[in-house]
């Protein structure tokens, strides 16, 4: 279950008029971007066959892996990482531990990491629907030739998996000549709502989560949003953060007091960064996780510019119990805590946090989940995929394209003279040698 609160004042009708509509278009398939709504569509991009084999594969990498590690980017990478992080347990020695590469192009780190997998065993698991990406590719070069140098060809084959689009592009090629095992990433599904396929749920069983259960959860969330707009969580949401833009607040902050949420929060800017910047429009989406960012961020909360809003993303039950222990000497004067839960010390932590930030000016939605687990995180990550496609439609935007990221990839490709590119390459040669 999901609920979400906020005590914004809705007196202008219009924008409620706007979500609904763009509710009707996202549920009757009429809106832009419409050839990507497979991400809706839980029973068949993750059907009983799929998650068996998903399952099978990743048992098949437990046993023979003391780490694995996934190669990708983008959507092909946090949705995974933001599962993982948020339900394993945090001090877990069980095999296999999770390394992320192939998300950015750092020397010392790629060099790092081979030298470290000569040392252990491991396994890989690349992610990448267009399979051109330049750093998921230049990462998984080097990680393949790894693997074949250390395991030999055969061997190689038990230890790389391949996740890309059905029959486009190199990795697939590669994967098929190599006879790698491979699943694929639906042609409908974009890569930042395609965490609900083997982009996520293979590396998400690896880390021993109950990707059945994330499913169920998804489903059930599915099956609660798509009947009407009436006590629709995901309305509600698009709704609060749209009437919150029309009044000039143009930044959106989630936050929240439960630091495994840290990468549920980057999932989340990408999501909606990706789904609503562009045309000029959108609201920017930021994250921090308090308290640690209240030590950093929150004077700027308090007092910064009144342009923010504050998305808390709540739990109501914890798993574990962990109080504070009486101190007879009582130096640090935390007495009146003891026999107190964390939990309760956060909570309250948190009230006091809305309400200063309240009085600063700082508008707030709350979304709150019952505990954390893969029922409820299944839901969350539908009900924000929803809310998400209602946002971008709210704002006349296509919701599932992302034409700005091209713009970085056309000049480092110009820069680094990839055949194609040559003209563009002397271009901005000039344009450097200019500004020198
Ligand atoms: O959401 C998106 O579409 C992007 O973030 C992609 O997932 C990202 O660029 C990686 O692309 P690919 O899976 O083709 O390597």
């Amino acid at each position: 279950m999901i609920t979400v609160k906020s005590d914004i004042d809705f007196t202008d009708n219009i924008v409620l008029e706007k979500v609904e509509t763009a509710f009707q278009t996202l549920i009757s398939h009429q809106g832009a971007g419409n050839e990507f709504l497979g991400w809706m569509d839980i029973d068949k991009i993750a059907s009983q066959s799929l998650i068996k084999d998903l399952q099978q594969t990743a048992d098949s990498l437990i046993k023979i892996s003391d780490y694995v590690v996934v190669a990708g980017i983008g959507g092909s990478y946090l949705g995974a990482r933001a599962v993982i992080e948020a339900l394993r347990p945090r001090f877990l020695s069980k095999k296999p531990q999770i390394i992320y590469a192939g998300h950015h192009l750092s020397e010392d780190f790629l060099s790092e990491l081979l030298s470290f997998l000569s040392t252990v065993d491991y396994s890989i698991i690349v992610i990448s629907k267009s399979g051109t990406t330049t750093e998921t590719a230049v990462a998984f070069r080097l990680l393949a030739q790894h693997c074949e140098k250390k395991y030999g060809q055969d061997a190689s084959k038990k230890r790389i998996v391949c996740i890309t689009d059905k029959e486009k592009g190199a990795l697939k090629k590669f994967a098929d000549i190599k006879e790698y095992k491979s699943f694929v990433i639906p042609d409908n599904v974009g890569g930042r709502y395609s965490v609900l396929t083997p982009v996520g749920l293979l590396p998400i069983a690896v880390a021993g989560i109950n990707i059945k259960a994330l499913i169920s959860g998804a489903k059930e969330m599915s099956n609660s949003l798509s009947d009407s707009t009436v006590n629709n969580a995901a309305v509600s949401y698009a709704h609060a953060r749209n009437t919150l833009l029309n009044q000039g607040f143009n930044i959106e902050v989630m936050a929240s007091f439960e630091p495994k949420l840290f990468f549920l929060i980057e999932w989340w800017k990408q999501l909606f960064g990706e789904s609503e910047g562009k045309k000029n429009k959108g609201i920017f989406p930021a994250g921090v996780v308090y308290t640690t960012d209240l030590h950093s961020m929150g004077q700027y909360m308090q007092e910064g510019q009144r342009i923010v809003f504050e998305t808390f993303l709540s739990i109501n039950k914890e798993k574990s119990m962990c109080k504070l222990p009486h101190d007879n000497d009582n130096f640090d004067q935390l007495n009146y805590l003891a026999g107190k839960r964390i939990s309760e010390i956060n909570k309250q932590a948190k009230m006091g946090t809305i309400l200063a930030h309240k009085d600063g000016g700082i508008p707030a939605i709350e979304i709150l989940i019952d505990a954390l687990d893969e029922q409820n995180l299944g839901a969350l990550i539908y009900f924000f995929e929803f809310a998400c496609a209602i946002s971008g439609y709210t704002l006349g935007v296509n919701p599932f394209d992302q034409p700005g990221v091209e713009a970085y990839k056309k000049n480092m490709f110009a820069l680094l003279k990839k055949e194609g590119f040559e003209k563009e390459h002397e271009l901005l040669q000039k344009r450097i040698h200019k500004t020198k």
